[in-house]
């Protein structure tokens, strides 16, 4: 690719500003698509040429474009645009600031006129001018440069006003590359996937992705898709019209209408029950649905965050979720370690919801002891950050003090069958040994013995010194 420097200067350097730029032609005949192909090099654009509606889609979904060039005639339907406008109602949804510049055969003004309304940027009549499609081109690409330039910067001011933006602890290294990708598909149409172990921390990555996308000033609906019957589900995430089924009175608006232009956030995804897989498939890939008991077709943009603490790819070989399903989600996959592979980060969340709980239980506590934090430090956190969360409210609310003791938080010392070898001393692995060495020979005091490579007496005495 050329460079803009070594670019021959031409139109008063207006075509150095968007050479390299990524134009996606989409045309179903293969001569046209040569001929742009052809016109378009000329330009130093980088051109991708696809020959039907769904390749339009797939394309989007794996490569970002700077211009779309649509054809609105298909060979399945050449006379009504109908297909096109479809398509192009759908990529509205997936992209809103890719530009498009439709094609309409000659003469059918309306269809342009229609283009227009739903969206697309202008329109050129075929056989074309070259030198107006390229002036068009050129045109939009240079207007959407500046847009999409100030949506970032928007994106970016967003992100340091913290508008909206829950509170977001992550200072330790392993946290860092997902602050990176969050800062990156934030501000995107992505959908994410978020995984990690329970309370990681996976609603508030959810939130934070939201707050930093252009929809932010619109809703994020939440799907708590864990534990709903089938029957309810359906009508919950589609909604239902008024004698759908008979508990069904009145209409009902479904989540994924209620987050229109907004973030749709299907919590705990894996437990989708498969027929409804399928039905959410279909709204995911067409941008359409229907409410239960109604055959009117609803467009829907919304863009979908969802979350797991399941093993999803797992789920898809045991076939327990489908695979075309988790390829439509996960666009990207936001991964949270757990609380034990992050422990710097204790110190700073135990902190942060010391100061959340003392102000909401009005006591003046401001601090922990330094064996409190040595015991928060040192605890194996199965349940992660809400695991930390509620042991600093119990310890706010039982502190007699201003300072949160030890005592306070009420942990349990960690079983030694939780702790690794080479954190345990000689003593607590001898007696992990003569436990199991025990366990295994049912008690029989010869046999463990044996099995230690120890003498009777010898096992007494160890019995006794530990009081086993
Ligand atoms: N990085 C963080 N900074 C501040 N608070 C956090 C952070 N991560 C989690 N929390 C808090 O910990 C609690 C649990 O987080 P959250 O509900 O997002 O976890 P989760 O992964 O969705 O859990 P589950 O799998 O159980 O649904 C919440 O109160 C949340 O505010
Ligand atoms: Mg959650």
């Amino acid at each position: 690719m050329s460079t803009v420097e070594n670019l021959p200067a031409q139109g008063a350097g207006r075509k150095s500003e968007v050479a390299g730029s990524r134009v996606l032609v989409a045309d179903d005949q293969p001569d046209i698509r040569e001929a742009l192909r052809l016109l378009l090099k000329g330009e130093d654009y980088r051109i991708e040429t696809v020959a039907n509606p769904g390749a339009v889609l797939s394309a989007m979904e794996t490569q970002d474009f700077d211009i779309l060039l649509l054809d609105l005639n298909y060979a399945r339907d050449t006379t009504s645009g109908r297909e096109g406008l479809d398509l192009l109602s759908r990529i509205q949804a997936i992209d809103s600031t890719l530009p498009v510049i439709v094609m309409t055969a000659w003469g059918s003004v309306e269809l342009a006129v229609e283009a227009m309304r739903r969206g697309a940027k202008d329109f050129v009549q075929k056989p074309w001018e070259n030198q107006r499609l390229l002036s068009i081109i050129r045109t939009q690409l240079e207007l959407s440069r500046a847009l999409r330039r100030s949506e970032r910067l928007e994106a970016e001011n967003r992100l340091l006003r913290a508008q909206g933006r829950p509170t977001l602890i992550a200072e330790s290294t392993s946290m860092q590359p997902v602050l990176q990708l969050i800062a990156r598909v934030g501000p995107s149409e992505a959908n994410v996937l978020i995984t990690g172990e329970h309370g990681t921390g996976k609603e508030v990555i959810a939130q934070t992705l939201h707050a930093l996308s252009p929809r932010a000033h619109r809703a994020m609906v939440t799907v708590n898709t864990g534990g709903l019957p089938e029957g309810i589900f359906e009508s919950e995430v589609f909604g239902h019209v008024k004698g759908a089924f008979t508990d069904a009175r009145t209409d009902r608006v479904g989540r994924f209408e209620l987050a229109q232009h907004g973030t749709l956030f299907l919590d705990e995804i894996a437990n989708v029950p498969l027929s409804q897989q399928a039905k959410l498939l279909r709204v995911l890939q067409t941008g359409e649905l229907q409410r239960v008991g109604s055959s009117r077709t609803i467009m829907v943009d919304v863009r979908v965050i969802s979350a797991t603490n399941a093993n999803l790819q797992q789920e898809t070989a045991d076939k327990r979720f489908r695979e075309d399903l988790l390829f439509r989600l996960n666009t990207v996959e936001v991964h949270l370690p757990p609380l034990r592979e992050r422990r710097e980060d204790i110190p700073l969340l135990a902190m942060h919801f010391l100061r959340q709980y003392a102000q909401r239980y009005r006591k003046e506590i401001h601090s922990f002891d330094q064996a409190a934090l040595s015991a928060l430090l040192d605890h194996p956190w199965p349940g992660n950050v809400r695991e930390l969360d509620h042991a600093v409210e119990r310890s706010v609310l039982m502190a007699r003090e201003d300072t949160v003791r030890a005592s306070d938080l009420g942990l349990r010392p960690r079983d030694i069958s939780q702790k690794g070898l080479e954190e345990l001393s000689l003593e607590e692995v001898e007696v992990s040994l003569i436990k199991k060495a025990l366990a295994r020979y049912s008690g029989n005091i010869s046999q463990a013995a044996d099995a230690l490579g120890l003498s009777r007496s010898a096992l007494y005495r160890r019995l006794q010194k530990y009081g086993l």
